[in-house]
């Protein structure tokens, strides 16, 4: 009896890990940190603070960048991040001429394939610049866009206690707050933002578990 209300118990505990994977945002409230511009230097930094802390996140790769630093975007996925394509230049997408979005967009796709084994299904235009052609043109290269309803301005602001304090300002449930991993002040505050948050009753999760796990439809805009 004593072996199996042990053996019971240890079953329980081992199953405590799957049952956290899946964060229910109906039932609890989901935040969604979201990272731009990387992989960079400080990027393996920022996946051990959110290791540590069980928390997940999405990161809008640039494609030069992950050509640069493939490993970096291949041990995101292997955490359990989400990844989004943010173009190959970061460039403003409008200004640009049609084939030249779609290459923008594809090489990207590309690249990030390449690197994970994993082509995005979500993209985020460089600057929030977007219109009804870029749109159109993220469609056709099956991506859905994710923009964001708050954001820190962490590579304008540089300094570590107004980016946590941007952050924490910013945080709603169900919201999806736009930094950089880039930002090497972003990076280094981040250990702080992730226990404050969680002590305000958050559960930090990808993008794909804030919409529910349902396919974010391509050419379609949200946040
Ligand atoms: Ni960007």
């Amino acid at each position: 009896m004593v072996i199996h209300a042990l053996l019971a118990a240890s079953l329980a505990l081992t199953s405590l890990p799957a049952q956290a994977a899946a964060v229910d945002c109906d039932r609890v409230k989901c935040l969604a940190l979201t990272f731009d511009d990387g992989p960079g230097a400080q990027t393996p930094a920022l996946l051990k603070t959110l290791s540590k802390a069980g928390a997940k996140a999405t990161f809008f790769l640039v494609g030069k960048r992950v050509e640069e630093r493939p490993e970096v975007a291949r041990q995101i996925v292997a955490k359990g991040h989400a990844i989004g394509n943010h173009t190959y230049s970061h460039a403003s997408l409008p200004t640009k001429l049609d084939h030249e979005i779609a290459e923008e967009l594809e090489v990207t796709q590309d690249v990030i394939e390449k690197a994970t084994g994993r082509a995005p299904t979500i993209y985020r235009p460089p600057y929030g610049h977007t219109d009804e052609r870029v749109l159109g043109l993220a469609a056709q290269s099956e991506l859905a866009e994710i923009l964001w309803t708050g954001t820190t301005l962490d590579w304008q602001l540089r300094d570590t206690k107004k980016i946590k304090a941007a952050v924490l300002k910013l945080a709603k449930r169900d919201g999806v707050i736009l930094m950089h991993d880039v930002v090497p002040q972003t990076v280094k505050v981040m250990p702080e933002v992730v226990k404050e948050l969680k002590k305000r009753g958050y559960h930090l999760v990808t993008v794909p578990t804030l919409l529910r796990g349902k396919r974010p439809v391509p050419g379609v805009s949200y946040f």
